[in-house]
């Protein structure tokens, strides 16, 4: 495994992280349900024990903050984990502001204390809406005066599209991370907001390198009105089969790679995944041919390239 600092702050990182969505809540495509806690209690030390030192919740993901406090109790060498707050009403999706909001995320932190079992969040995620401007005056002097009181290390964000990303770059010391999607059917930060996150010290964690399992055999389960979507895995399919790798390992070989990334995130709940994963890590970067083929796969309508879109 490959160790860094995430960018500007103190937090010493593993290349490769762990997402755990799918310990917490049924998700993906089919939307498995998730393991029993000893399963995915397992599974998180396991990547610890293979040297995982990055592991992606929120507050929002179900019982996975609290399965991360288990699993890595605070008398023992914990990983870096970052959590998320949410800043939108409950009840009706809306962008909550002033008090409602300090009140709102000062319970989703103290929830998250509890549950992770700890004094301080490593490293607290601004979990932003799907899509719009989520940045406000009040959400940055919330931010500030938490930072203050010495319960959150970091704070960071974690992002939809390029607007978002560029929205948060403008506060590069009060967002010190920043997690984005990135995958070989996604490219389009690559261009814009990795340079900037390198030039401004931001940690960069890149998350969805499968796609939500659109590039592995789940390919084959995606819906009709998802052909533009599916056409595309199939190409890069080809190309892994060309090389005789999977398809998740070119997925992952492709993001795990960037060199302004600090972490690259895989969300899986099955121990062979991340076995897999590990392997295909340790394979080491695509060469220069088959990077050359994916610039070449295109998908007209690039809001499929947003999940949340999908409608399934
Ligand atoms: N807004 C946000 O902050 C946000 C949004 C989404 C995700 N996340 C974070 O990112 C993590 C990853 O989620 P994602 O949506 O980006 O998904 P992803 O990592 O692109 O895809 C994960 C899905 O791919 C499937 N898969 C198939 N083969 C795999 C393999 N070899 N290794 C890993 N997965 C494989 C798994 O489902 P099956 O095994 O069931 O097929 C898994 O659920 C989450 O756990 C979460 O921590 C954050």
């Amino acid at each position: 495994m490959r160790f860094r600092l995430l960018g500007s702050t103190d937090l010493e990182v593993s290349a490769l992280g762990l997402g755990t969505v799918e310990l917490g809540i049924p998700y993906g495509i089919g939307t498995p349900a998730p393991p029993g806690d000893s399963d995915c209690i397992r599974l998180l030390r396991r990547a610890f024990e293979r040297g995982i030192r990055y592991f992606d919740t929120a507050a929002g993901y179900g019982r996975s903050e609290e399965l991360l406090g288990r699993a890595f109790p605070s008398s023992t060498s914990r990983p870096v984990i970052a959590t998320k707050a949410a800043i939108c009403c409950p009840a009706d999706g809306s962008l909550l502001t002033g008090k409602p909001l300090a009140r709102h995320i000062e319970d989703s932190v103290q929830s998250s204390l509890r549950s992770l079992g700890v004094q301080e969040l490593d490293l607290l995620q601004i979990h932003a809406p799907d899509s719009g401007d989520f940045i406000s005056e009040d959400l940055l002097a919330i931010m500030v005066s938490f930072a203050r009181r010495g319960v959150v290390r970091h704070w960071g964000v974690s992002t939809y599209g390029e607007e978002q990303p560029l929205q948060a770059l403008n506060h590069p010391r009060t967002f010190r991370t920043l997690q984005v999607a990135y995958n070989l059917l996604d490219r389009r930060l690559s261009r814009t907001i990795f340079p900037s996150c390198y030039r401004l010290g931001v940690g960069l964690v890149l998350r969805s390198v499968f796609l939500k399992g659109a590039l592995s055999a789940r390919l084959d389960s995606l819906p009709g009105h998802l052909a533009p979507l599916h056409r595309a895995g199939l190409q890069a399919r080809i190309l892994a089969d060309g090389l005789g790798i999977s398809l998740p390992a070119l997925a992952l070989r492709f993001a795990a790679f960037q060199p302004q990334a600090h972490v690259v995130l895989v969300g899986t709940a099955d121990l062979g995944e991340l076995e897999a994963d590990l392997a295909a890590f340790a394979a080491g970067p695509l060469p220069a041919e088959a990077l050359a083929r994916i610039e070449e796969i295109a998908i007209g309508d690039q809001a499929l390239l947003n999940p949340g879109n999908w409608g399934i």
